[in-house]
């Protein structure tokens, strides 16, 4: 197996960040092996073609977003005959009212939606409608658990150790970047997730000030780390308890765990969620969904190009998409056959492979095989520089996965070649890694 000349890719960066800061349109795009990132010229089902002429199978998906597929024929021609119509208008269309309407009837706490353009401002709106509801600032959030990059969000998002996390029952908030102000965190209440008994005690002192807790569902930006049986019908009964609002952060799980997300993966309904990326399959999109009297409780939540008919023309044409029968159960078939060729190669190579499939996500991680209950488990036992140089490895092969969190992928236009394709190469890199 040869790897891939990326030479024209190395002159790109080089040139273009002599112009755009860092040369990478988003921060995400530096690789965290240091090195420079691929450049793409297209891209086309599960393949990205980059400037050297190479093919990738791509398992990225523009970090989520292309659950339908790069250039997915239903969306683009949604897509395009919006553009010959008109592409923003700032004002209402029949669409807008379509696309509402079907939210309501797929997203299980849909009661009234309203629209942003991507996943922070969809969690910035949650947490103002929570704090307008019940007239309460404090929002507890779990260690680990990313919801975007705004000063509020960008909290305890990621450590660079167990110590430096603190005394887990009351955890270090941790601030990640320069120019982040230092009272970001204060209305915030940071907890590990999957301790429903430290939760109950916050909730328990704290709740007249309390307005939500704020979570991922199933912590897929980092770790992944699965909820424990009961976990979350456990969060919602407390919540109800302690007349808190819960929160779901479904910007990975929407759509991906099924048209419901993860509430109706696990049949817990929370209070407000949030949707974005795999909701428009690549289109700006985001959506906050929640019970009537919440949604409509009377804040202001504004922006230029919410309910962009762009965006709301793909969103229509994702959902029609992912209604055809069997589309979901053809990609759990693939991250089966991912999962099952993962753990053949753990034990082939004597090493320790985490491989899980979820609908649409597959979870590939080194260091420890049975699932992790938090972040604080997860970081401990996790061997990161290993996924790394396996990814980057992986990439020079023509097989792109995620260079951070293990957390691969899948699209409705992914194929069993594709995977055959990737365990062989993944066997060529364990090779090479493994002595
Ligand atoms: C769970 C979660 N919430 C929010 C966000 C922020 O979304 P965006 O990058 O669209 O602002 C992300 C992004 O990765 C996410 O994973």
């Amino acid at each position: 197996m040869e790897k891939f000349c990326t030479e024209k890719s190395k002159a790109l960066h080089e040139e273009t960040k002599k112009y755009l800061v860092d040369g990478v349109g988003s921060f995400f795009h530096i690789t965290s092996y240091g090195e420079y990132p691929i450049a793409i010229t297209h891209a086309k089902g599960s393949r990205l073609y980059d400037v050297d002429g190479n093919e990738y199978i791509d398992y990225v998906l523009g970090f989520g977003p292309m659950l339908c597929g790069h250039c997915n024929p239903t969306v683009d021609a949604a897509v395009k005959a919006q553009i010959d119509k008109g592409t923003h208008f700032s004002a209402p269309t029949e669409d807008l009212l379509k696309l509402s309407k079907k939210l309501t009837e797929i997203i299980p706490s849909a009661e009234s939606v309203t629209f942003q353009n991507s996943g922070t401002e969809v969690v910035m709106t949650a947490m103002r409608l929570a704090r307008a509801y019940t007239g309460r600032y404090k929002i507890i959030k779990f260690e680990g658990q990313y919801h975007g990059w705004s000063d509020e969000e960008k909290i305890s998002i990621d450590a660079k150790s167990i110590e430096e996390m603190g005394d887990r029952e009351h955890p270090n908030k941790i601030i990640h970047t320069k120019g982040q102000r230092l009272t970001s965190a204060d209305d915030l209440i940071v907890l590990p997730w999957n301790d429903l008994d430290i939760l109950e005690r916050y909730l328990q002192e704290q709740s007249d000030e309390i307005a939500a807790v704020l979570m991922e569902p199933v912590m897929f930006d980092s770790g992944p780390i699965l909820p424990k049986p009961g976990y979350l019908a456990g969060v919602r009964e407390l919540t109800e308890k302690y007349n808190v609002l819960l929160i779901f952060d479904e910007v990975i799980t929407g759509f991906r765990l099924g048209l419901g997300g993860a509430q109706g993966y696990y049949g817990v309904t929370p209070d407000i969620s949030t949707f974005a990326k795999a909701v428009s399959n690549g289109y700006p999109f985001g959506v906050v969904a929640g019970k009537y009297e919440i949604m409509n409780c009377g804040i202001h939540s504004s922006g230029t190009f919410n309910g962009n008919p762009v965006g709301t023309a793909a969103a229509l044409a994702v959902i029609e998409e992912l209604s055809k029968p069997g589309t979901y159960e053809r990609m759990e078939h693939l991250g089966q056959m991912l999962e099952d060729g993962f753990r053949e190669l753990g034990k082939k190579f004597g090493i320790k492979i985490y491989a899980r499939h979820m609908a649409s996500i597959f979870i590939l991680f080194f260091g420890f095989e049975e699932d992790t209950d938090d972040f604080r488990d997860w970081l401990g036992k996790a061997d990161i520089p290993f996924y790394r140089e396996f990814s980057k490895r992986m990439e020079q092969y023509g097989v792109r996965l995620t260079d951070r969190r293990g957390r691969e992928y899948l699209s409705v236009q992914h194929t069993e070649e594709d995977i055959r394709r990737t365990l062989e190469v993944a066997e060529v890199v364990l090779s090479e890694l493994v002595s």
